[in-house]
């Protein structure tokens, strides 16, 4: 059966964008019943009105603190019976009750190849390091900060020209592949996050996730 997702966004939404043209092509069996973003400016909200997404603004900074903004988010998230959350460059940390409520089917993307640069600056982070390859995770959402299981990922290699805006836009080209692909599988029922771990195709993955290989 076709899922029903609710993406939540904070700013530009490419990745909204890339998942809205994968569903589009036929990719992914599911819809987007809603976009909700945390900033009335985010010009993902624009991208959902285009798409006659209903898009939902909820400003963190009109509540009084963290628990009663996720809870609203809940009861507009939940109007519209979700199976999948994405979080797409939602920029809020997210209370453990919020996460809990939505255990299982809760997909964030970070800009790295996690566990590695958690948090802010990742490309700056993997540049000073010396890095060789970075890249960006899709992981299931826990408690932990950027912690979750690790679903996918997808690699560049840092070259030594490379800087920090030019290394964000190899990463950003690779998201937009690497997230609707996991979406794609996640609606499949291919994916899943259990007790023993994250599983494709009923099988257990290594912790850093199934591997994309991407062609640059
Ligand atoms: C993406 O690069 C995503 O990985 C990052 O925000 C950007 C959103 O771009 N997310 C995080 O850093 C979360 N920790 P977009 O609005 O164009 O999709």
């Amino acid at each position: 059966m076709s899922k029903r997702i609710v993406v939540l966004i904070s700013g530009s939404g490419s990745n909204l964008q890339a998942i809205m043209n994968a569903i589009d092509a036929g990719q992914i069996n599911g819809r987007i019943e809603a976009v909700l973003s945390n900033k009335a400016e985010a010009y993902g909200l624009e991208r959902a009105n285009n798409a006659k997404i209903p898009a939902i603004t909820l400003q963190h900074v009109d509540f009084d603190d963290r628990e009663s903004f996720d809870q609203a988010m809940i009861e507009q998230i939940d109007q519209y019976k979700p199976d999948l959350i994405v979080l797409a460059g939602f920029m809020r940390i997210l209370t453990p009750a919020f996460v809990r409520h939505y255990q299982g089917r809760l997909f964030n993307i970070h800009p790295s190849l996690l566990p590695k640069y958690k948090g802010l600056h990742t490309h700056k982070r993997a540049i000073e390091a010396g890095d060789k390859e970075h890249g960006c995770t899709v992981h299931f959402v826990t408690e932990e900060l950027d912690g979750g299981p690790l679903a996918v990922q997808g690699k560049v290699s840092i070259d030594v020209d490379d800087n920090e805006d030019s290394l964000q836009k190899k990463v950003h080209a690779v998201e937009h592949i690497i997230y609707p692909y996991a979406v794609q599988l996640f609606c499949d029922d291919k994916l899943a996050c259990t007790e023993q771990g994250i599983t494709l195709d009923g099988q257990l993955l290594p912790a850093q996730g199934y591997q994309l290989e991407i062609r640059q």
